[in-house]
């Protein structure tokens, strides 16, 4: 199976920095064909970025996105915008749930615009600490991928990708554990064969975010059902983030 390594480079680094950021990359970046590599700069260094990389080598990614194509909506950038110069966009990540009170609908409305735009979204799941203490774990799971996906056809589905983000894993110390993952990632693929069929579950990329890094990636991407990781710190740092795609191409050698 192919994995995916994608980095988030969340509100970090303006225009300049990015495009020095991604020229550190581009010296060291493999080009291997089990893995897909994204960077998801800012949206005012998708376009510079955009011109000076090799497609081949990483693609792009927007960190979200305006559910609307175009009108009066002041301050947004739409899907329809991003479309040639993104191919794919995180929607949903928990950051957007939780500071800008994102909910089910705007997120559901999001992916539908990409899909129409042709941009492949990430949809981005996950339940808070509290939810965790409270059992609540698989029942925000299964909620939010069914509203996610809600009116995604069986046609687009191998257009999505979905992340698991346990929100009390982003920015701390250490990820989840490696049993919390796969339960997550099981819960999440059986949600969506309820939804779209068994071939879907077992096709449709998974990936794990929070707190991974070169240390822990490793392991994290041989979790069975995990096809890759969304990268936030550790996207910053040339040698772990090119570290993570040349480990994940090892991975994904080894699966074959
Ligand atoms: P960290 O890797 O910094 O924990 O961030 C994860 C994340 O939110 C990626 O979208």
């Amino acid at each position: 199976m192919k994995k995916y390594i994608i980095g988030n480079w969340k509100m970090n680094l303006n225009v300049h920095e990015s495009s020095l950021f991604a020229a550190k990359l581009a010296q060291s970046l493999p080009i291997k064909r089990g893995v897909e590599t994204v960077i998801c700069p800012s949206f005012l260094s998708l376009q510079p970025v955009s011109l000076q990389i090799n497609h081949r080598q990483m693609k792009l990614g927007a960190q979200n996105c305006y559910w609307r194509d175009e009108g009066a909506f002041t301050g947004e950038i739409s899907a329809a915008q991003l479309r040639g110069l993104a191919q794919y966009v995180i929607v949903g990540h928990s950051e957007r749930r939780d500071v800008f009170n994102e909910d089910d609908r705007d997120i559901r409305f999001k992916v539908q615009a990409a899909l129409r735009n042709y941009i492949r979204p990430i949809l981005c799941v996950g339940e808070t600490e509290m939810e965790r203490n409270d059992g609540d774990t698989e029942h925000v799971l299964c909620d939010q991928v069914a509203s996610g996906l809600m009116n995604v056809g069986s046609d687009q589905l191998d257009q999505v990708l979905i992340a698991y983000e346990p929100v009390w894993a982003i920015g701390s110390s250490a990820p989840a554990s490696n049993d919390d993952i796969a339960a997550a990632v099981k819960v999440v693929r059986t949600q969506v064969e309820h939804m779209f069929g068994k071939t879907a579950s077992e096709t449709v990329p998974i990936l794990y975010g929070g707190s991974s890094n070169l240390e822990n990636g490793r392991e994290i991407l041989s979790i069975t059902g995990v096809d890759g990781l969304l990268v936030g710190r550790a996207s910053l740092i040339a040698p772990e983030f090119v570290g993570l795609v040349n480990a994940a191409a090892e991975i994904s050698r080894e699966e074959k």
